[in-house]
């Protein structure tokens, strides 16, 4: 038997809790038991998403609430500015241009953080951006933008909208949709959440739905103020993902019993100690600043291809894990510590890298960065 242990960032682990609510006998989405489903969910979305505005729940996957948030406000030719330094930020130029969108990019190298002034020097000089389109943690390279800093920037921008994928960054992140001034936050269900996919949330601001009204683009699926007009009657415009909502309650409930604080804290404390014990054993980190609490991204050690470290750790020792993508596929393998993990999930996964660095001749003292893990964990 290989006992298997889910360490990718996205799908992650679902609690049982979460796995047994959703056993429960299907409900029809139309009938009156799924109305307090529904609203319960809207409610404890809005507690997540730090906001009062509408959270809209998507049957289909986190990239589903990134084209709701091209498709739903803007239009053909509108001006906007993707901040691209992974392979989510390419996404977001991918779709802005499906749609027929000016998009203007500002390219981040892979491994850093965007800088705020950069954003700041193009809004002032091109008065006419539309929305500025990032991610909160760029799952690829393991790098978290400011989005506090963003936001504070763009918000002095009247005509333009602040699009954010919080896919990955959601729990792991504290992102203050109201306070900061999001006006479109994009999560999914298989991160944070700790939920299988199928569900994208997406938060829409006054400032937002107010554009909406002027985007002539195409909707039909992805229709926000259709699924605007049904949440308020706690629907949603199609067959509702029953089940998924369901153990969406649950895992809100696990959440709330938690409490917001302590699940950013331990997200902080986890991510702390998976880069100190990698750069323990000698690793270093892709992230070249500003790492993201969602997911680590290591650099494998020269001569060692990463998508062989990562294909070791799940065939011998049953972690899955994740390789590097696009241009850093070789050069990486991501740990993600997200959603339901703890202490020993972070000291399987360095265990794991240590066994499998050793067993492909990399020189290194089993137990040195699980020592640093465990010395850390019990401060
Ligand atoms: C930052 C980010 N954006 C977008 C996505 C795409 O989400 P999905 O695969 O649910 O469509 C992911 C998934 O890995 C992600 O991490």
């Amino acid at each position: 038997m290989l006992k298997r242990y889910l360490l990718a960032p996205g799908p992650t682990p679902v609690p049982s809790e979460v796995l047994l609510a959703m056993a429960a006998p299907i409900i029809h989405h139309r009938s009156p038991d799924f109305l307090p489903v529904l609203d319960s969910a809207k409610k404890g979305l809005q507690w997540l998403f730090q906001t009062r505005n509408d959270v809209l729940i998507l049957c289909s996957t986190g990239t589903g609430g990134m084209v709701g948030a091209v498709n739903n406000f803007f239009n053909r030719g509108d001006k906007v500015l993707v901040i691209n330094g992974g392979k989510f930020g390419e996404r977001w130029t991918k779709i802005c241009q499906a749609y027929s969108l000016d998009v203007e990019e500002i390219i981040v190298e892979w491994g850093y953080a965007v800088k705020p002034e950069t954003v700041e020097e193009r809004l002032k000089k091109n008065k006419d951006i539309k929305g500025v389109f990032v991610q909160a943690s760029e799952t690829s390279t393991g790098v978290y933008h400011d989005i506090k800093a963003l936001a504070s920037i763009i918000k002095k921008h009247d005509d333009t909208l602040f699009i954010v994928d919080a896919i990955s960054a959601l729990v792991a992140h504290d992102l203050r949709t109201d306070e900061w001034g999001i006006d479109i936050m994009v999560g999914g269900s298989q991160k944070g959440v700790m939920l299988p996919p199928g569900i994208a949330f997406v938060s829409v601001s006054e400032k937002a739905w107010q554009r909406a009204e002027t985007s002539k683009l195409p909707k039909f699926y992805f229709n926000f103020k259709k699924e605007r007009e049904n949440l308020a009657k706690n629907q949603t415009n199609f067959t509702s993902p029953v089940t998924l909502i369901i153990g969406l309650n649950e895992s809100l409930k696990m959440l709330q019993a938690e409490g917001l604080e302590n699940v950013l804290k331990r997200h902080e404390r986890l991510a702390h100690v998976m880069r100190k014990a990698v750069q323990a054993i000698g690793l270093g980190l892709y992230a070249k600043e500003s790492p993201s609490n969602a997911v680590t991204a290591i650099m494998s050690p020269p001569g060692i291809d990463g998508q062989a470290v990562y294909k070791n750790l799940r065939e011998k020792y049953g972690i899955t894990a994740a390789g590097g993508q696009d241009k850093a596929k070789g050069k990486i393998f991501r740990i993600a510590h997200l959603g339901y993990t703890d202490r020993f999930d972070v000291i399987t996964a360095i265990a794991g890298i240590e066994m499998v660095l050793k067993g492909m001749g990399h020189p290194l003292k089993l137990g040195t960065g699980v020592a640093v893990a465990q010395e850390l964990l019990m401060a």
